[in-house]
């Protein structure tokens, strides 16, 4: 039986996720998408990409977070229900908790096994806040239960994973946010565009971690579908797109090879690139345009003295 603090699990059918891989798969240009980066050891490795000097948007995050936590908390107010997008290991919303004093937390993630440990530890330790999580994949739709009051909903959604989405997904994202957030708003990272080469440093570590983490979608694939990709065959691409403002990753076939799984198969050139993941770099006003259009009326931002990175409280 699931613990009174793990909701029902709203994510997509596994029937609907093989499908979209397969797509993915199938298409002219082959693609996966990025969420299935996160399966258990994905999740690990991301987590260690974080600690990594080259990766500077989870120290630079955490430095605005705390540099600037008085304004934040003030433009937010205490006692809200605190809704933690994409909450992963829920370290940056619990260092919020003293601050803002939610009544309610919910952590959502696509992987609701990477979460539960972690919800578990928080609910005994908070035990006055009434801690919840749930698995969702809220990039098609956000769907929060009764059981979190409507009035001040505060959603957090740290760390830029706002650019993994394009410009219209972030858009729909957000309108789904400003709907639901009455009388709260939306707490969120958002990476600033920035030079090439500290772009390229960061999304292509020497220790080769953020390879690591790439290659792994192979095997979250080959787990889901049946597939038998082999990692030897691939290696990790970075590619910065400047007309769109985002880094691309790829993984590119080191040697031609046909990939079969039920039903299917894929014969992919030397040289062939599977496109995993973009990470699109925003400025203040590109991001401020974006919350306009999706009917925010009032955005704070605050940035660290580089300008690499930006915190925003939108309402
Ligand atoms: C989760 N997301 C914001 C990360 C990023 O920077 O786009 C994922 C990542 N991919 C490679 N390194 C980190």
């Amino acid at each position: 039986m699931q613990p009174s603090n793990v909701l029902d699990n709203a994510s997509s059918d596994h029937r609907d996720l093989i499908r979209e891989v397969e797509i993915g798969l199938l298409s002219e240009s082959p693609s996966i998408s990025p969420k299935f980066l996160y399966d258990p050891l994905g999740s690990h490795l991301f987590t260690a990409i974080t600690l990594l000097a080259e990766y500077y948007p989870t120290n630079t995050e955490k430095d605005i977070f705390s540099c600037f936590e008085t304004q934040i908390v003030d433009a937010i107010g205490v006692g809200g229900n605190l809704i933690d997008l994409g909450a992963g290991n829920c370290q940056k919303a619990e260092s919020f908790f003293n601050s803002l004093k939610p009544s309610n937390y919910l952590a959502i993630d696509f992987s609701i096994e990477y979460l539960q440990d972690a919800v578990t530890k928080l609910a005994g330790k908070y035990p006055h806040i009434n801690v919840q999580c749930m698995g969702m994949d809220f990039s098609k739709q956000i769907l929060i239960p009764e059981s979190i009051p409507e009035k001040n909903r505060v959603f957090f959604y740290p760390g830029s994973s706002i650019g993994n989405f394009l410009t219209s997904e972030a858009l729909h994202l957000l309108r789904q946010i400003k709907d639901q957030a009455k009388g709260g708003g939306l707490l969120f990272g958002v990476d600033l565009m920035k030079e090439d080469s500290i772009l390229k440093l960061a999304y292509d570590d020497p220790l080769k971690v953020t390879a690591a983490f790439n290659l792994n979608i192979l095997n979250s694939v080959n787990s889901l579908i049946g597939s038998d990709f082999k990692i030897e065959q691939f290696s990790h691409k970075v590619i910065i797109n400047h007309t769109e403002s985002r880094v691309e990753l790829y993984l590119e076939t080191l040697e031609k090879t046909t990939i079969t799984w039920p039903g299917h198969s894929r014969v992919l050139k030397k040289g062939e690139l599977i496109h995993t993941e973009n990470s699109h770099k925003y400025t203040t006003e590109t991001i401020s345009n974006l919350l306009d259009q999706a009917g925010f009326e009032s955005t704070q931002i605050w940035t660290d003295p580089k300008q690499y990175f930006a915190v925003i409280y939108a309402q």
